[in-house]
């Protein structure tokens, strides 16, 4: 098998290519990545120079140059490759349009030409919008995405889904809730909490940390992806969640309480504007066709996870150099200076 994974420099495409070397010991992997502000090399240090990886920097929505980069056949591919940040898609949607849009159809197109083997579109149940206090998320729940990053991911889903419809192309969708562990970038919440609580930072919590958020371990999310791609059927859904839902100033508390820090360091600011209320899946479709559960504990996990990025600083301050500091004192610079009661 040779397969090709984008966005494999990425916070679950790294955690994602080094599972596949691990558990398909026969398998060769293409990871092609543009290295934006978010994809990291650094990510891959320990596999880099695996014989059976290969690394290829390219930008998925860039068709000329994606058909030099790739050659030869793939049996499977597996698209990571999007810019994944809510509050940068309120800064600016542009970039989210290109990559989660346009590249997606460049990918599919490119797969259909080409006639390789299935793609799997890693999506988001952001895509279905927020939750109230109640109910699940299914594979039949409206799309109706709040955010422009969300809105970008689910135009993609439709494209994805329309290129089977329209030209048989094998496709497969997982809709994936909020992954926590290593090699996150600390602009989202859970690893933006750990460094600044390092640090004794502020740590921002929007509005009134009571939004919802369903963890799932990355490598949970990890094997449900291979698990859809091998055995799911084509032209199909599948939502994966962590059966973990917690309000942010819990997870934020536990933070804290895991590297003894004061509850002082939680500083209330300016909400995310239409900030969604609550995630949560209901994993009940993959569970009873593909045998997928969620298998790691979201406490004994989120302080492995914590311990991570304390054993980890030179990672989190090379990848926090550069643009990202740009983004920190434009977003979070008048919020912290405009704090709320919470
Ligand atoms: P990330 O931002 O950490 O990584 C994205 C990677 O894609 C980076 O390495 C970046 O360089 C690369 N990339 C961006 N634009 C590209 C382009 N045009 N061409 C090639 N590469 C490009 O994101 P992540 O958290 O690892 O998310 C990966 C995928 O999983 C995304 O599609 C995201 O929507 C989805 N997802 C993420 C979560 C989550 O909680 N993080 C949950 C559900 C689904
Ligand atoms: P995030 O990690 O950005 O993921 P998403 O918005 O895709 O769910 O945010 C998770 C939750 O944490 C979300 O409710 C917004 C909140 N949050 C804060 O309170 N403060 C922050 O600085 C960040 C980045 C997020």
């Amino acid at each position: 098998m040779r397969v090709l994974v984008t966005g494999g420099a990425g916070f679950i495409g790294s955690n994602f290519v080094r599972y596949l070397l691990k558990e398909r010991a026969d398998w060769d992997v293409v990871n092609l990545d543009l290295l934006t502000y978010a994809g990291n090399l650094k990510s891959l240090e320990d596999i880099l120079d695996h014989p059976r990886h290969t690394f290829v920097r390219a930008d998925i929505s860039d068709q000329a140059r994606l058909c030099e980069a790739l050659q030869g056949h793939f049996d499977l591919v597996f698209n990571f490759a999007a810019e994944s940040h809510v509050d940068r898609s309120i800064a600016d949607a542009t970039a989210f349009v290109r990559a989660n849009i346009l590249g997606a159809q460049t990918l599919i197109d490119l797969c259909r030409e080409r006639g390789y083997g299935r793609l799997l579109h890693v999506s988001t149940d952001e895509v279905y919008g927020s939750l109230g206090e109640h109910g699940l998320f299914t594979e039949d729940s409206p799309i109706k995405p709040t955010s422009p990053y969300a809105a970008s991911k689910a135009a993609a889903d439709l494209l994805v889904l329309a290129a089977a419809r329209t030209h048989g192309q094998d496709v497969v969708i997982t809709r994936c809730s909020n992954n926590y562990g290593p090699y996150q970038f600390p602009e989202k919440l859970i690893p933006l909490m750990i460094l600044n609580a390092l640090d004794d930072l502020p740590l921002p919590v929007y509005g009134e940390g009571v939004n919802v958020r369903d963890w799932i371990h990355v490598a949970d999310h990890c094997r449900g992806i291979l698990t859809v791609a091998e055995n799911g059927r084509s032209g199909s859904v599948y939502n994966l969640g962590g059966k973990s839902e917690r309000q942010n100033l819990t997870v934020v508390k536990s933070i804290l309480e895991t590297l003894d820090k004061p509850e002082s360091l939680i500083h209330f600011v300016t909400d995310r504007p239409a900030h969604d209320l609550r995630y949560a899946i209901d994993p009940t479709f993959v569970e009873a066709e593909l045998g997928w559960t969620p298998r790691h504990d979201f406490e004994t996990d989120l302080r492995a996870t914590v311990h991570w990025y304390r054993e980890n600083r030179e990672w989190a301050d090379e990848v926090r150099s550069g643009e990202y500091r740009q983004f920190t004192e434009s977003w979070y610079g008048k919020r912290l200076g405009d704090e709320t009661a919470g």
